[in-house]
């Protein structure tokens, strides 16, 4: 549209005026935002934007490799991918707190960033995604007995590493930013994609996260996104995610009894994300994807849908 298409000019007008001749890194998580701001930035400086993405093991199946035929393969960015799952689930041994969770995983987030910053050239400037609800966020929710969840970003870097903040999408709301992703050219995928924690996978295994866990999530989570799309439904909701639950339950598969893991469906409708209500899917999709989990994922033998709004419970379990 005329004016996604003058925003977008206006923007990059404005990063080439800032930047001038110098280097700007950006974490791109495969999410919406970070998409957009580094197809963006890439308009407007090329080469001396370095893109960094951090697998940290915590990952939807098949996202890191995803992230690499768009970014790198299709849009021919710089693009560093770091595999940091081993030292992500090292440190997330023992630990069931939500909050220790995202701390840990916020910081250690931070250190490789931070180190494979760098080894890049004279950078300057860090480019972020914050969005027009998330500035309105940490300013209503200032002070740490009033945060509801800590969010991770790359909040604290800008200052140790003395960088430059970068933010395009500061006064967007996030039906704006898919726009505006339209008009750059990113995939549909990518544009419609679900918005996902940065801590990823590890606050929705609720408790300890193990290799073993992961995979169990990992693999209905896939499920839950094909079963979603093959109805039509994945671009009708906000959220559309498996939870993985510290519970064992009786079942019986053939003449055997087992006792397995639960799986939590949460589909949710939202606006901003500030508010959500569980998603009337219809019976039909809830069978299917509750067949196909029980069916195809070892170790789980229910599935339970969950019919929370927030508030006043939140979106994530954790
Ligand atoms: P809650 O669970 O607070 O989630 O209702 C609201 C929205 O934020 C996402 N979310 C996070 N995103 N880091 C993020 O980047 C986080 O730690 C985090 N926690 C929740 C959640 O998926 C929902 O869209």
């Amino acid at each position: 549209t005329w004016t996604m298409k003058s925003f977008v000019e206006a923007s990059i007008e404005a990063i080439r005026e800032k930047v001038g001749d110098g280097h700007v890194i950006c974490a791109l998580s495969g999410g919406v935002d970070s998409s957009v701001v580094a197809v963006l930035l890439h308009k407007a400086v090329g080469p001396r934007l370095h893109c960094i993405f951090v697998d940290n093991g915590l990952l939807r199946k098949g996202e890191s490799e995803a992230v690499q035929r768009v970014f790198r393969d299709h849009f021919d960015m710089n693009l560093t991918v770091v595999d940091a799952a081993r030292q992500f689930l090292g440190r997330l041994k023992g630990v069931t707190d939500p909050e220790e969770k995202r701390k840990i995983i916020g910081n250690l987030f931070i250190e490789i960033f931070e180190r494979e910053a760098q080894r890049l050239p004279n950078v300057r400037y860090l480019a972020q995604g914050t969005l027009y609800p998330d500035v309105i966020e940490s300013v209503s929710f200032k002070g740490p007995s009033a945060t509801i969840k800590t969010h991770h970003n790359v909040g604290g870097l800008p200052e140790r590493m003395d960088l430059e903040l970068i933010e395009p999408l500061r006064e967007l709301f996030k039906d704006e930013v898919r726009l505006v992703g339209r008009e750059l050219g990113l995939p549909e995928r990518i544009i419609m994609r679900h918005p996902f924690p940065g801590p990823g996978l590890a606050i929705r295994i609720i408790g300890e996260v193990t290799p073993e866990k992961l995979r169990v999530l990992r693999e209905a989570d896939a499920l839950v996104m094909e079963e979603m799309e093959a109805a039509g439904w994945y671009d009708k909701v906000w959220q559309a995610f498996a939870v993985l639950l510290p519970v064992r339950s009786v079942g019986v598969m053939g003449d055997e009894r087992t006792y397995d893991e639960v799986v939590a469906l949460r589909v949710v409708e939202s606006v901003d994300a500030m508010t959500a209500d569980w998603a009337r899917i219809p019976y039909e999709l809830m069978a299917g994807i509750s067949n196909r989990i029980i069916n195809e994922v070892p170790g789980v033998n229910r599935v339970v849908y969950d019919i929370s709004s927030k508030p006043p419970s939140t979106i994530e379990w954790e």
